[in-house]
């Protein structure tokens, strides 16, 4: 039935042109804010700190769907040059005026579709890509996303990926449901992916060398804390998620909570 097939996707287009909307949206209204790109700002710092600790001295780094770039701007600390890119224009205003107002040098902003990154083939030892595949609409375009991140790495160089799995979030949710809690509910514009699915498009191009959890920081902030403060809601910015983060950078739990782990850091090698 053809017709139908066009149906779905025009409305994948469609989709497509609202997610971008929503993010020139987000970077309108929040600027230079941590908080544009994720309400928990604790948990995005673990993210930047997982990534950062991985990355070398003389890595040459693109971020991909940087957002404001508050995450580039701390690993252009480490790194020995960075490219931030995202296809929102907005998005990419607010990344210029922080780096602007950071006074780096060694960071650049350009704007890319991670679907198309052809301009940038073989020339960077290591890329980021946090959160940005998600907002994807096909499992299609998220595969053609990450093929596109491979083409940008040079042999050897690698990916640092943090995305959603479905696994572990239904996982969480059930968790949730067990002590009588409600179940998070999906973001209308995130697509996250079946771990199966994403190993296997990763296997393409990458060995895995290492899978980072947050499981720990799933576990006391999403199942722990709503419970101390019920029937309030829990604030992202709160004493106990920042004793969550203490417990996960002191790495006493490691792996106890990973099934848990709605976000996973994939720490991928590019091979032949
Ligand atoms: C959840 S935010 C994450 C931003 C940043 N990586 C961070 O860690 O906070 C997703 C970002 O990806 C960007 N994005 C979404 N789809 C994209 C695409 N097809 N190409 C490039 N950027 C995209 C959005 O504009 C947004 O800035």
């Amino acid at each position: 039935m053809p017709f139908v097939g066009h149906k779905r996707e025009a409305k994948r287009y469609m989709d497509a042109l609202e997610i971008q909307r929503y993010w020139d949206e987000k970077a309108t209204s929040l600027k230079t804010d941590p908080a544009a790109t994720m309400k928990d700002v604790i948990l995005r710092s673990l993210e930047i700190e997982a990534i950062g600790t991985r990355l070398q001295p003389d890595d040459v780094l693109l971020d991909v769907g940087t957002g404001n770039a508050f995450g580039a701007l701390q690993w252009a600390e480490t790194c020995k040059s960075v490219v931030a890119t995202d296809y929102s224009p907005k998005m990419i205003e607010a990344a210029s005026e922080a780096i602007a107002s950071s006074g780096r040098t060694n960071i650049r902003v350009e704007s890319a579709n991670v679907l198309d990154l052809h301009a940038y083939a073989d020339q960077f030892t290591a890329v980021t890509c946090v959160r940005c595949l998600i907002n994807l609409t096909s499992l299609s375009d998220q595969a053609c996303a990450l093929e596109q991140l491979a083409r940008a790495i040079k042999q050897g160089g690698r990916l640092f990926l943090i995305e959603g799995i479905a696994e572990t979030f239904e996982a969480l949710n059930a968790a949730r449901l067990q002590v009588g809690l409600t179940p998070i509910s999906l973001n209308w514009h995130n697509r996250l992916f079946v771990q199966r699915d994403l190993e296997a498009e990763l296997a393409k191009y990458f060995e895995i060398e290492e899978r980072v959890d947050f499981g720990e920081y799933y576990f006391l902030s999403r199942v722990i804390h709503p419970l101390l403060v019920h029937p309030e809601q829990p604030a992202f910015e709160s004493p106990v998620n920042t004793i969550a983060s203490r417990t996960w950078r002191s790495g006493v739990a490691r792996g106890t909570f990973s099934r848990l782990s709605t976000l996973m850091l994939y720490v991928c090698r590019r091979s032949g």
